[in-house]
């Protein structure tokens, strides 16, 4: 049996960055965007106007209502999000005439800004950079959060920091970046754009909002010195609207507690804590069964949770979440549409039959407009490097230089463990 592309092992549809649009899908999208928008008129004209396009350019440019129409449809369609409630309050950033590195960083700083600006209330944003055109190269960040902290591998052994970033960290340092070799390090930006190659951008203190780690009772929590920065940037996921691939388009929205607090910090493969806090909370570490694995999970988790709301700064639990994404599934049913979502990422890591999202199954569909991880954005977020693979059609490459820059000032505008492996 095959499976639905984009979920558990069946990878997504590909894509090639030579490939022309796909005039079908360019209809479906315009006419989902003008049945969803009886004021926008008849969808006949614009159809027209489209085919020609696509005929003569191989391609066609969205106007901005089309665009933020398709970004909003894109998270809606969002299998693995149990957030989508708030699918329709998006803000899109239309960011189709940045090129250069420089004016992409100053945008992404921006988007941090604007996100973390009243920080009782993260927004979420997402930037929209050019597409790519068929055939040509095009820009890209490889980071896969614009907010990710280093990990340094040590030379005996073991990692200082998030081992997730190890290899990317490496590969940073390679480019010519410099971290402090602590547990929290913000990594550098790695924007690639066609003409200028791979460039690294520090973002500046103030686009990076973080949360300190206490506990509401135990004093001894904050002497771990734990933190975890507010906005989630996925930044190296392709946003596919009606055909047209934007491969820079990152996107954010406000965390769920056991993200941080049930994986992050608590998966083997990452900060590996629950060992550390058993420890401090005496319990009982000789045998499986006394659950000790449990007990520091639910701490570290009132910590994550308690540490944000202190700070005022916007964080949500599964409880609630898992509610509103019933919600969400009740509302989208009586519009008629089915909710396509993922039962293996929609469970919280913690506590998952707790929570009413655990008691059912859903529609598993690809549909689109939607978000893809391509194998080689995968890669250059996780290595810093990747194998392209061979390009159909050659472009000449120009010489590419490497630079570590300090940020720019932008202008101020007044967003694996076994089967299923979720981020
Ligand atoms: N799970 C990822 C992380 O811990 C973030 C994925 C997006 N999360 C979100 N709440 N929008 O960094």
């Amino acid at each position: 049996m095959r499976g639905i592309p984009g979920y558990r092992d069946t990878p997504t549809r590909p894509w090639h960055p030579d490939d022309p649009v796909d005039v079908a899908e360019a209809e479906n999208f315009l006419r989902l965007y003008h049945a969803e928008h009886p004021e926008a008129g008849p969808v006949e004209r614009r159809l027209r106007e489209v085919r020609a396009e696509i005929a003569a350019t191989g391609t066609y440019v969205h106007t901005g209502a089309e665009l933020t129409f398709g970004a909003k449809v894109a998270w809606r369609n969002a299998s693995r999000c149990i957030g989508r409630l708030y699918w329709h309050s998006l803000l899109v950033l239309d960011r189709r005439n940045a090129t250069t590195a420089e004016q992409i960083f100053g945008d992404l700083v921006t988007h941090l800004r604007v996100a973390g600006r009243r920080p009782g209330q993260i927004r979420p944003v997402i930037s929209v950079f050019r597409p790519a055109q068929p055939g040509r190269p095009h820009a890209r960040v490889w980071n896969e959060q614009l907010i990710r902290y280093a990990g340094y591998r040590q030379p005996a052994g073991g990692v200082i920091g998030d081992p997730r970033n190890a290899e990317f960290t490496a590969a940073m340092e390679q480019l010519g970046w410099r971290g402090k070799g602590e547990s929290f390090d913000v990594l550098p930006v790695a924007i690639e754009t066609p003409d200028e190659g791979v460039r690294l951008f520090d973002l500046p203190e103030d686009a990076v909002l973080e949360v300190a780690l206490d506990h509401p009772e135990y004093r001894w929590f904050s002497d771990l010195g734990l933190r975890w920065h507010a906005v989630p940037a996925i930044s190296n996921m392709r946003l596919s609207v009606g055909g047209v691939q934007y491969p820079l388009a990152p996107f954010n929205g406000w965390y769920m507690g056991t993200e941080i607090g049930a994986r992050n910090l608590a998966d083997p493969a990452r900060y590996d804590l629950l060992p550390i806090l058993a420890e401090e909370l005496g319990l009982d570490t000789s045998r499986d069964a006394t659950l000790w694995r449990d007990r520091a999970l639910v701490e570290l988790n009132r910590a994550v949770l308690w540490s944000f709301e202190r700070t005022g700064v916007k964080i949500t639990d599964h409880h609630t979440e898992a509610r509103r994404f019933v919600a969400h599934l009740e509302r989208e049913q009586r519009a008629g549409r089915r909710t396509p979502a993922d039962w293996t990422w929609i469970v919280p890591p913690m506590s998952g039959a707790t929570t009413p999202v655990f008691h059912r199954y859903y529609h598993e569909a690809d549909e689109r407009p939607n978000f893809y991880l391509d194998p080689v954005a995968r890669d250059l977020g996780r290595l810093g490097r990747a194998n392209e693979p061979p390009r159909r059609c050659p472009v000449r490459a120009p010489a590419h230089r490497t630079v570590v820059l300090r940020p720019p000032v932008p202008a101020d505008l007044d967003l694996l463990l076994g089967a299923p492996v979720r981020t």
